[in-house]
């Protein structure tokens, strides 16, 4: 693993070259969001198909002039009170914006990141960065540098900031024709709480048969997902018999629990079953599972409110077979 000081990743950077660092959702693949090139390797070393577009990271508002053309009243209201932090929000973009970056769509995915240690590393630099996760196309984001690593291998310059405190991807958020808030992505910044800011907002109608005509790539049914097949069941302790007993099972449990004989492998996700830890610990719990063999993995389904709602979307994703 080629772990990277700030200062040698800001050297990497003003190359043109890729360099994995860290924020309080996941690590991200960044690069000059100005250079052609730059944004060019993003898309080779994550295998990422073009159609899909990349988030823009900023430090400050100041940058916000070069990169959009107007910033709507609402988009206002949502990124006083949630930036620095998980939102992205999808702004109409300025000229000097690549259709590369976008996808050639008209408007440019924006988001201003908490962690210290990227907003350091923006405040150093010319230029936004993009940054899409840190992990090959379709594979899970990556919480922590070894993650980042096992996706993409020892070519790329990691700087290590330790786990990720939120472990999901960040919530995306775009405006109707009536400049209405609309939830492209769930994250940790769940429905409710962009509905106590703005009540009108919406979650996006999701379901698509066809990636390359959604809206938001990252809403592909498939996605967020472990090799091993990901089973969700109301009752872990009531389907362990129709799964473990001919399988290796490996068992996701929500809250501490007396591990369950059948189960081959366990994971608990949190002692208490607090739902931001439940956030943050569960990719690793994907990746970590992942390896070890497994026939199926089992996780339980969550109240579908606030986070709750959030983390049912990234299970169902992760079970989805297309
Ligand atoms: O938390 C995050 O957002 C992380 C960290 C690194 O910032 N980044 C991230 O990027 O998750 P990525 O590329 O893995 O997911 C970005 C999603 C994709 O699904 C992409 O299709 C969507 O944002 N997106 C980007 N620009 C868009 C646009 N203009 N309109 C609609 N969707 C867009
Ligand atoms: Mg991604």
């Amino acid at each position: 693993m080629k772990l990277v000081s700030i200062e040698e990743a800001v050297d990497f950077l003003n190359q043109d070259k890729v360099v994995a660092i860290p924020t309080e959702t996941v690590y991200g693949l960044a690069a000059n969001a100005f250079s052609e090139t730059a944004v060019l390797r993003v898309f080779e070393t994550k295998s990422r198909p073009s159609y899909n577009p990349l988030i823009v990271h900023i430090a400050d508002h100041d940058r916000l002039a070069d990169l959009v053309s107007t910033f709507p009243e609402n988009a206002k209201v949502l990124a006083d009170k949630f930036w620095p932090g998980p939102l992205t929000l999808l702004l109409p973009k300025s000229n000097r914006v690549s259709d590369r970056i976008t996808a050639g769509k008209s408007t440019v995915a924006i988001r201003m990141p908490s962690h210290p240690i990227t907003q350091n590393l923006l405040k150093k630099l010319d230029f936004p960065l993009v940054a899409p996760s840190a992990n090959r196309f379709k594979h899970i984001s990556p919480t922590k540098p070894s993650h980042v690593f096992d996706s993409l291998g020892a070519g790329v310059p990691i700087i290590d900031g330790g786990e990720c405190k939120l472990g999901l991807e960040s919530t995306i958020v775009g405006f109707d024709t009536h400049n209405t808030p609309v939830v492209y992505r769930q994250g940790t910044i769940s429905l409710e709480s962009l509905q106590e800011v703005l009540p009108e907002t919406y979650l996006l109608n999701q379901e698509s048969d066809s990636e390359k005509t959604i809206v938001a790539p990252g809403m592909i049914k498939r996605h967020y997902a472990p090799n091993t097949p990901l089973k969700i069941v109301d009752s872990i302790e009531n389907h362990l018999e129709e799964f473990g007993s001919e399988n290796k099972i490996g068992v996701i449990y929500p809250v501490h629990t007396k591990p369950h004989q059948l189960a081959a492998q366990t994971i608990t996700l949190s002692r208490g079953g607090d739902l931001n830890e439940i956030a943050e610990k569960l990719y690793s719990a994907f990746h970590q599972l992942d390896k070890q063999n497994l026939d199926y993995l089992i996780i339980e389904r969550f109240e579908n409110i606030g986070l709750g709602r959030t983390l049912n979307d990234k299970i169902n994703r992760a079970s989805s077979e297309d």
